[in-house]
């Protein structure tokens, strides 16, 4: 990745996210927020899928500057989420998600072993939802998501962000059986979700008995057949961190693929409306939370290709985060978010226009990598 100090945005960004974070982390604490509605996150249960954002940025700020007790705050979290390790019914395939930033993130920066073991204990239990007919890891439980024949044929977009956490296990354990299982779902996101045009299905349903294709739900798209943004940005990112864990060419291309889709289909701002194929733009709210993990995918993609070739990518993610940084951002103390304008679930009428955990962790760790940061906790 080029990395230009110069740019005084970047730095002027950076100052403003730590004197933010340390105002925040008074108010949020050991916490786990996932949406902020009137200013203030709200705080949820430690089994939730976004659990692992807030402590995931406080590491990444602490990374920078030290502080001490933005770690303790991390290791509380983190120590809380010990719980739903052994709450068989109620974890979910995004273990990689709530793991990667507390448990992965802990062992890399400080060597924890304690750490490493929670971490390796989720990466088996992720394993284990691997269905070998259809070649795909389970999304979800039949709790969550009702569907009158069970959802145990049901594999999302969103799930690519937790194969990292296979990926790292096997190097930790130099064997490869945990990385066989996310390249096989790779492979079948490769060939059942991404479209020719590098837009891609949320849900793709297999019967769970046979592993053959049933169909595609639209999910929390707009129909089966739109776009939803987060999706879109889910595997741009999910694709280049297999190519970086495999070096495998076409994990490569596939990223691209949806980064060229992604990258086309923005409005002026750089901020996604929440899916890119709505009847109507007029009034639809955007999700910044899909620029911000599309912008710090983007500079994973220059960070992995050829200087040259690199450059689209590293440049459309400084465009797409200087805007966020300078039109959307949140920097004083009226809201807890940074990012405000994030859609959630848009077809449950659920988070719409609102401050996301995910979209501040994004944002941040996207700024981190723009100051030179290229050691990833996924
Ligand atoms: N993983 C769920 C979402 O992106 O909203």
């Amino acid at each position: 990745m080029s990395v230009q100090p110069n740019e005084r945005w970047v730095e002027e960004a950076w100052g403003k996210v730590i004197a933010k974070i340390d105002q925040t982390s008074r108010t949020i604490g050991a916490g786990f927020p996932h949406v902020s509605k009137e200013g203030k996150y709200d705080c949820t249960e430690p089994n939730g899928w976004t659990s692992g954002f807030w402590p995931g940025l406080l590491w990444l700020v602490y990374r920078d500057t030290n502080n001490e007790e933005l770690k303790r705050l991390a290791e509380e979290c983190e120590s809380k989420m010990d719980v739903c390790i052994d709450e068989y019914t109620k974890l979910h395939h995004d273990v990689g998600f709530m793991w990667s930033l507390t448990s992965v993130a802990n062992y890399k920066l400080t060597g924890s072993d304690e750490s490493k073991l929670r971490a390796l204990k989720v990466a088996a239990w992720l394993a284990s939802r691997f269905n070998i007919r259809g070649n795909y890891i389970r999304a979800w439980n039949d709790s969550n998501w009702k569907s009158e024949n069970g959802n145990a044929g049901w594999a999302i977009i969103d799930c690519m962000m937790n194969l990292s956490l296979l990926f790292w296990a096997s190097e930790e354990i130099r064997d490869p059986r945990f990385k066989h299982i996310a390249m096989e779902h790779a492979n079948t996101v490769l060939r059942e979700f991404v479209r020719e045009d590098g837009s891609v299905y949320h849900i793709v349903q297999f019967d769970p008995e046979t592993g053959e294709r049933v169909g595609a739900l639209g999910g929390q798209g707009f129909a089966p057949e739109s776009a939803w943004a987060r999706g879109a940005a889910w595997a741009l990112y999910g694709l280049a961190l297999c190519y970086k864990y495999t070096q495998d060419d076409k994990y490569l291309q596939g990223s691209k693929k949806v980064a060229h889709f992604f990258l086309a289909n923005l409005p002026e701002d750089l901020v996604p409306y929440w899916d890119f194929r709505l009847t109507t733009q007029e009034g639809a709210p955007r999700d910044s939370s899909a620029a911000a993990i599309a912008a710090s995918g983007l500079l994973l993609l220059e960070e992995l290709l050829p200087a040259e070739e690199g450059r689209l990518y590293g440049t459309s993610a400084r465009r797409i985060l200087r805007s966020m940084a300078e039109q959307y951002a949140i920097w004083d103390a009226s809201d807890e978010a940074i990012l405000p304008h994030g859609t959630g679930h848009w077809p449950a009428n659920k988070n719409i226009d609102v401050g996301l955990i995910y979209g501040d962790y994004y944002f941040v760790e996207a700024l981190a990598k723009l100051r030179g940061q290229t050691e990833l906790f996924w």
